[in-house]
């Protein structure tokens, strides 16, 4: 297995890609997942909001952010003034990754390699939707976007420049609903919000 580049269409329209996706065996995740969770939004758009990759009810339903954790971006957008039209949503790995316990799906962090493997996807969603700005949600995208030396605890909320766009990143919404102080963690993940709702 190789990553996802092979499985790249040659035409670079979002439609397109997602159809390419659907096909995906760039990873071993294609295997025990439903089904690929490709980014969603407009062809063109300011921002540009990469997560980790589809949870439990993302991957029954096929669209990024419609289980807990999308409930506290929705809000988080809302309350920073990002319209939804001006966002484009995405994962930096497009198959829900899990361990099975009973009838229950215990998410898992994907690999190093599974991130890698699915960067060919997020590089060509960045390439057609040119965002302004890129919310990196949590350490799993920044590996993705930043590198690995990047640490989301000290450098959030801070932009950064990510070729034309600028970066900023921030928790994982899902962070935010684990925090002991889940308000206060918000009150951050909103700030940095804020701070991308500035940066455009
Ligand atoms: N968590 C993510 O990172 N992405 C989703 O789409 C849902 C939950
Ligand atoms: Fe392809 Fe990414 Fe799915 Fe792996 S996780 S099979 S690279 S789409």
């Amino acid at each position: 297995n190789n990553g996802a580049a092979r499985f790249l269409p040659g035409r670079m329209r979002l439609d397109d890609l997602r159809g390419a996706a659907a096909h995906c065996e760039g990873c071993g995740l294609y295997r025990n997942a439903t089904q690929t969770v490709f980014g969603e939004g407009p062809g063109r758009a300011a921002f540009m909001l990469v997560g980790e990759q589809p949870g439990d009810q993302e991957d029954r339903q096929g669209h990024p952010f419609v289980g807990p954790a999308g409930r506290v971006l929705d809000r988080g957008l809302r309350e920073a003034g990002i319209a939804r039209e001006s966002v484009y949503l995405t994962n930096a790995v497009k198959h829900f990754s899990f361990t099975p316990r009973g009838k229950r799906r215990i998410h898992q962090k994907p690999t190093a390699a599974e991130i890698d493997a699915c960067r060919p996807w997020l590089d060509a969603e960045l390439a057609v939707v040119r965002p302004k700005v890129v919310v990196v949600l949590g350490a799993t995208a920044a590996r993705a976007l930043l590198g690995r030396e990047f640490r989301v605890t000290r450098q959030r909320g801070e932009p950064v420049p990510l070729g034309d766009a600028l970066a900023v990143a921030t928790v994982h919404p899902s962070a935010v609903l684990r925090a002991p102080d889940r308000d206060g963690a918000y009150e951050g993940f909103l700030a940095d919000l804020r701070t991308a709702a500035e940066a455009a």
